[in-house]
């Protein structure tokens, strides 16, 4: 990379791009190490959401929205064994390539020669080693065992949520990947589940935050009950699935909403044995209990009136317990209602919750999370 365009972007670091700004760089460092500069700055402090380090690395603006954030490329990195060697055969702006360097042995190939390019720069600047290789990745030898894939969701404007769709295609990469000893697989976690199980593996929803990020796929001889579904947390523990268990129509003083990534993964039976747990009529995310359940896949509110969906009826008992409506959680086919749907009586901020039951929807007014 240039140093005259390095010191234009250190330059930029804490200038606003105004015209004045940007003509005072560009004076020093030339116009197009100007422009450069003030983008790079923009896209690190966006990037600085994915990455504690952004103000170290280069980024491209489709590269940086397609890359791992920080938390799920370490948890990509720690499914390896450590002193095996590992391709990122997707290396994008290296992402998740730095996180298997950090891990051990790493080796990264990326077909477009500029993310390439910033890749090895990212890589330099944390002080990691990894090459690059800037190529298609089915056109070099495989000489490793181990193997990450994070195919790009683009086709070209829209975001795909079909795998099949992918850039490398799956029709191309899974035949590669499945004879490797372990082969990590990055897809979108709204792909169905047809399409998710004609893909073979064990599949594994990871949560980051609270939110559904991925659906990896893993495949390979050394993968351990290949066809099973869990949910993971991306620094914490793994949840089998396990659908069904008892359900009550009503809510007990608690009510339990399970984290997207057991949801996705179909893992409330579990959360409810583990739990002491029932399911709540027809939701497919809501538990409840006499107890408060501590968990990091579950999030608690305390009940404090349930009764069928009625809008005049909730807002009787919003006047009751002098609250307003602060937010609406919502797991109905029925489109969300709106907090303003309902007049503020009170101070006292409350969750209204809104869940199926056969074919009527229940409404609770309960204080959480807490
Ligand atoms: C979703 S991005 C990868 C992001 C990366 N995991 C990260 O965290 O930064 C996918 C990348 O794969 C690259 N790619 C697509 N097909 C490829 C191929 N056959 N060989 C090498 N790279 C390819 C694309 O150029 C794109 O940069």
């Amino acid at each position: 990379m240039d140093d005259r365009f390095l010191r234009a972007l250190d330059a930029a670091a804490d200038l606003e791009p105004t015209v004045a700004n940007r003509r005072r760089l560009a004076q020093r460092w030339g116009d197009d190490a100007a422009r450069w500069a003030f983008e790079q700055a923009d896209l690190r402090r966006r990037a600085a959401r994915k990455f504690p380090e952004a103000h170290r690395m280069l980024f491209d603006r489709e590269g940086l929205e397609m890359a791992s954030s920080d938390e799920a490329s370490r948890h990509h990195a720690s499914l390896f064994p450590r002193g095996e060697l590992v391709a990122d055969l997707t290396a994008g702006v290296g992402a998740d390539l730095i996180a298997l360097a950090r891990r051990g042995p790493a080796l990264g190939f990326e077909k477009d020669p500029d993310r390439a390019a910033l890749a090895r720069f990212n890589l330099a600047s944390l002080g990691l080693e990894a090459e690059v290789r800037c190529g298609n990745c089915f056109e070099a030898r495989w000489d490793f065992d181990f193997a990450f894939a994070d195919p790009a969701r683009r086709s070209g404007e829209t975001r795909s949520s079909d795998p099949m769709r992918s850039e490398p295609p799956l029709t191309e990469l899974l035949p590669r990947l499945r004879p490797l000893r372990l082969a990590a697989l990055k897809l979108s976690p709204l792909a169905s589940d047809a399409v998710l199980e004609s893909v073979g593996g064990r599949v594994r929803f990871l949560g980051c935050g609270w939110e559904c990020r991925e659906a990896l796929v893993l495949l390979g001889s050394d993968v351990r009950d290949p066809g099973a579904v869990e949910a993971a947390l991306a620094d914490g523990p793994v949840l089998g699935s396990e659908p069904g268990g008892e359900a009550a129509e009503e809510p007990a003083e608690w009510l339990h909403e399970a984290h997207p990534a057991a949801i996705r993964a179909g893992c409330l039976g579990a959360l409810a044995r583990d739990h002491g747990l029932a399911l709540l009529g027809d939701s497919n995310g809501y538990l409840t209990g006499s107890r408060r359940a501590e968990s990091p896949w579950l999030r608690a509110y305390r009940v404090l009136w349930s009764a069928p969906a009625d809008t005049k009826r909730t807002q009787r008992a919003l006047r009751e317990l002098g609250a307003r409506v602060a937010e609406v959680k919502h797991r109905a086919p029925a489109p969300p209602v709106a907090p303003r749907a309902f007049r503020p009586e009170g101070d006292r901020p409350l969750s209204l919750i809104v869940w199926p039951n056969g074919r009527s929807l229940r409404h609770a007014l309960a204080e959480g999370p807490v």
